[in-house]
């Protein structure tokens, strides 16, 4: 399990190199490390464990966030229009983004960082939908299965933010006034990302 004091902030560089991918199978350091992201991210949409562990809530967090420079991240993105739907949680290794929508959206209020502890003014771009190929960790049967993906809308921002960390980027490098043509994603308030 990994808590706030884990977690690299904005101006570390080992934020900011290009990570390398991982050897399969996994290694028994790199799956505790995975292990431990996955936990982080069930355990963020936990209310009452993230009070007694602590820690400040993410849908999603990245290998470099903690200092391991490795192309893993975990998520746990809900379905925010429709909180019936299973969130879209993930392990993801060695992930490549093989298509992207032409079409654009951002979150309204801003996106967020574990790793960026100040106000943010501001909004990012993102791909409307984006296929991903990856080497998904499944922890109930200890076994990698090979996925092809499309996500839309919030799970596809959130997967892009993580994507982007294993590049060395952070959505503060991407921070625009307003974006010309492009809708937000849905009308409202801050999202935590
Ligand atoms: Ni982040």
């Amino acid at each position: 399990m990994y808590f706030e004091k884990d977690i690299i902030k904005e101006g570390n560089p080992l934020l900011r190199q290009k990570c390398s991918e991982v050897s399969l199978p996994l290694s028994s350091s790199d799956l505790e490390v995975l292990k431990n992201l996955y936990e982080y991210i069930i355990i963020s949409a936990n209310e009452e464990l993230v009070k007694q562990y602590n820690i400040r809530p993410g849908v999603g967090i990245a290998a470099p966030q903690v200092g391991v420079c490795k192309r893993m991240f975990a998520m746990n993105a809900p379905d925010i229009f429709d909180s019936s739907k299973p969130p879209y949680i993930y392990a993801v290794v060695n992930p490549k983004i093989i298509a992207k929508s032409k079409e654009m959206t951002y979150l309204p209020g801003g996106e967020g960082c574990l790793s960026v502890d100040r106000e943010t003014n501001g909004i990012t771009p993102r791909h409307y939908s984006i296929t991903f190929k990856a080497a998904i960790y499944d922890f109930k049967t200890n076994k990698i299965k090979y996925l092809t993906k499309t996500l839309t809308g919030f799970p596809a921002i959130v997967f892009q933010h993580e994507y982007d960390h294993l590049d060395g980027i952070m959505f503060v490098d991407k921070l625009y006034d307003h974006l010309d043509g492009i809708e937000p994603l849905f009308e409202t308030e801050k999202t935590e990302e």
